[in-house]
């Protein structure tokens, strides 16, 4: 399979060059059952010349709680993590949008359940991934016949590798089916999300989500746009559990993650929701959150780590 690549990746501690960091075939296949992921975005703006990372911070936090679950011990720090990715996204000099994948690994013991070490491994990646906020994407999804794993199960509030395969069955019934996205109820029958995205939908002008204990992964995006909606919008806010066909009578649906940004439902098992099309309340949120991950709108600079691109550009030019 060629695909392109970025020039470097970093891997346990040192910045190297893409081609130079692999294992064993024979490392294939297990490997990642005991691994947990971060999958987090930076922002372009040419505007500023300059990208920013959103909620960097959260997302390195939750990286270290996922390790933390799953038992891998930690090597490095956020500050040191943090270092490493704004150096990467500069080396690969990362002029667009970027998604950025650190990987955590069990790195060394018998290859078997129950042999066990903690001893942990790390890369990260940078890839190209544009934005379609504001693109009046819409999506048809279909409520699985698969169910969402429990926390009694496997964790869904963590970025556990092995809990996509159970999201991965789900959204390849989905397509399949002729639809575009997957919604998973959770073992009581109850609204969790979708396979890489938490949901969110509009009722009576209320904005209502799953609350974190409905088996869902503790979505950074869903924590961003509820504050948005809350203290910005002045959005009525609920966080409880969601009978399934309060998603055919809503208003609005909408999915909401890292990758899949703010992706509209227009349809789900063949009810139009609303009139199919981007509601007022999710085209307001929408707006708001592009402008300020972009940092077009200068509220929340928290969540905005400027990679040092516009920096680095201006060196090159005073020097050459
Ligand atoms: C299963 C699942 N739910 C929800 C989300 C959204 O989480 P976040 O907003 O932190 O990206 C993701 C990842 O994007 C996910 O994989």
């Amino acid at each position: 399979m060629s695909e392109i690549h970025p020039r470097f990746l970093w891997w346990n501690g040192r910045q190297m060059q893409w081609e130079e960091a692999t294992v064993h075939v024979t490392e294939l296949g297990w490997s990642t059952v005991g691994a947990v992921f971060e999958g987090i975005r930076a922002y372009w703006n040419a505007e500023t010349g300059e990208a920013y990372v959103f909620r960097l911070r959260e997302h390195l936090e939750r990286l270290l709680r996922s390790m933390r679950l799953v038992r891998l011990a930690r090597r490095w720090s956020i500050g040191e993590l943090s270092e490493a990715i704004l150096q990467l996204l500069r080396a690969n000099e990362c002029c667009e949008d970027t998604y950025i994948q650190p990987v955590a690994y069990r790195a060394a013991g018998p290859k078997t359940l129950s042999g066990f070490s903690e001893e942990s491994g790390l890369y990260i990646t940078t890839r190209p991934m544009p934005s379609h906020l504001l693109s009046g994407k819409v999506v048809r999804a279909k409520v699985s016949s698969w169910r969402r794993i429990s926390d009694d199960v496997m964790p869904p509030r963590v970025k556990n590798i092995s809990n996509y395969r159970n999201g991965q069955l789900a959204a390849m019934e989905a397509v399949l089916d002729g639809y575009d996205q997957a919604i998973l109820l959770n073992t009581e029958g109850k609204v969790a999300e979708a396979p890489g995205a938490c949901i969110m939908l509009v009722r009576d002008g209320k904005l209502i989500t799953p609350d974190i204990t409905q088996s869902i992964l503790e979505s950074i995006t869903r924590d961003a746009l509820l504050r948005l909606a809350r203290e910005e919008l002045g959005l009525t806010i609920e966080e409880r559990p969601v009978d399934r066909t309060e998603l055919y009578i809503a208003e609005e649906v909408f999915l909401c993650g890292t990758a899949a940004e703010i992706t509209v439902v227009g349809e789900i098992d063949h009810y139009v929701i609303g009139d199919g099309k981007p509601g007022a309340v999710t085209r307001a949120l929408e707006r708001l959150y592009h402008d300020i991950v972009r940092g077009i709108d200068p509220r929340r600079p928290d969540w905005r780590t400027p990679v040092g691109l516009a920096q680095l550009a201006m060196a090159r030019r005073t020097s050459g």
